[in-house]
C-alpha cells in the first residue's frame, strides 16, 4: 500500500513508520520536518496534489499545548477536515485518525474538543474509518513518558492532590499493532479506545517508572492542586506540556473498557513490564 502518514517525524509516528516500512509498505510522510505545515493545508484542493498515488491516510499530527504559531483549531480541526475531505474527492477509503482517550462526550479541554470535532467529521463521511483514542502511551521516546519518567527518579515523587488519579496506560507497540489492523481490518467504521489491561493510580505509575530504572520506591510529594495549577502558569511557558488544562486532564483521569481493543487486536495489550518502559516498535522489531 502506499500510505500517506502525517506526523511521522513524532513518537506514534515514527513507529508506525517503522511498521508500515517493515510491512513492505511505501510511506509518504507528512510533517514540518518534511517540508509540510499543517497549518497551511486548510482546504482539500491544499491536500489533493499530496493524495496522488496515496491508498491509505494515518493522521497523528498533534500538539499537547499551543504555543506561537502552533494552535489546537488548524491543526487538530482545520487541516484534518480538509484532509479527510480530500480523501472523500479522491476515493481514497481508508482513514485512520489518531485521536485522544477522553475526546467524547465528557470532554472539556479545547486539546480534547478540537480532536473530537474532527473525529466526527470523519465519523459523518462514507469511507472506512477508524477513530483511535490512546490512552497515555508509555515507551523509549515518548514526551510525555519521558517526562514522567524524569519525575520519577526525583527522591520525593511529585503528584497532584493525593495522586490517587486513575490512569491506563498502554505501550507504543499496542498503538502501533491497532494502527497496523486498522488499515486492513474489513470491520471499519469503529472507534477504538487504546488502553493498556490495567488502571493504576497517577502515584503508582511513576513507582513503576522508577522500579523500571532500578530504583526503590520512594515516598510522594502531595502538591495541592491549587498551588500544582499556579505552578504551571509559570511552567508553560517553558513546556507547552506544563500548561493548567493538561493539569485538569490528569487530575480527571481517564480510563476505558479493554475488552474492544482486546478483541480487536485478537489478545489483550501488554501488561507494563520494567524492560516495556524503554522499548518502542524499532528495538521491538515487529508491532505484534
Ligand atoms: N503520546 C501520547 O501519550 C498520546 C496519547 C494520546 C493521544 N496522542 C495524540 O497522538 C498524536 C501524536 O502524538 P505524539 O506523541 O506522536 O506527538 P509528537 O511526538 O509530539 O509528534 C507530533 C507530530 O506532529 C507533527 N506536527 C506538529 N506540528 C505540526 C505542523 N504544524 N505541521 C505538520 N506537522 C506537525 C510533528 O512533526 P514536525 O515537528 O516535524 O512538524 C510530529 O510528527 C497527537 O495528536 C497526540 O495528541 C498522544
Amino acid at each position: 500500500m502506499n500510505v500517506l502518514l502525517t506526523g511521522g517525524s513524532g513518537f506514534i509516528g515514527r513507529n508506525i513508520m517503522a511498521a508500515l516500512s517493515a510491512a513492505g509498505h511505501q510511506v509518504r510522510p507528512v510533517s514540518r520536518r518534511s517540508g509540510i505545515d499543517f497549518s497551511r493545508l486548510l482546504t482539500p484542493a491544499h491536500w489533493l496534489p499530496h493524495l496522488e498515488g496515496i491508498d491509505a491516510v494515518i493522521n497523528c499530527v498533534g500538539i499537547i499545548g499551543e504555543h506561537g504559531a502552533q494552535r489546537f483549531e488548524p491543526l487538530h480541526t482545520l487541516a484534518p477536515t480538509a484532509l479527510f475531505r480530500a480523501c472523500a474527492e479522491a476515493g481514497i477509503r481508508r482513514v485512520v485518525q489518531i485521536s485522544a482517550l477522553g475526546a467524547d462526550a465528557t470532554a472539556f479541554s479545547a486539546y480534547h474538543l478540537s480532536k473530537r470535532a474532527a473525529d466526527d467529521f470523519l465519523r459523518g463521511l462514507d469511507l472506512d474509518w477508524f477513530v483511535l483514542r490512546p490512552s497515555l502511551i508509555y515507551g523509549r521516546g515518548g514526551k510525555s513518558a519521558d517526562l514522567f519518567m524524569r519525575l520519577a527518579a526525583w527522591p520525593l515523587i511529585p503528584v497532584i492532590g493525593d495522586g490517587q488519579q486513575e490512569l491506563q496506560p498502554v505501550h507504543i507497540g499496542d498503538v502501533v499493532a491497532t494502527v497496523m489492523g486498522s488499515l486492513t481490518s474489513p470491520a471499519a467504521r469503529q472507534t477504538l479506545d487504546i488502553v493498556g489491561p490495567e488502571t493504576v493510580t497517577f502515584a503508582e505509575w511513576l513507582q513503576r517508572m522508577r522500579q523500571a530504572q532500578g530504583l526503590g520506591r520512594a515516598p510522594v510529594l502531595p502538591i495541592p492542586f491549587p498551588l500544582a495549577m499556579a505552578l504551571t502558569r509559570i511552567g508553560r511557558h517553558f513546556s507547552p506540556m506544563l500548561q493548567p488544562e493538561n493539569l485538569r486532564m490528569l487530575q480527571t483521569g481517564y480510563w476505558a473498557d479493554v475488552r474492544p481493543l482486546a478483541q480487536f487486536l485478537g489478545r489483550l495489550p501488554r501488561a507494563a513490564e520494567p524492560g516495556l518502559f524503554f522499548s518502542d516498535v524499532l528495538s521491538m522489531g515487529s508491532p505484534s
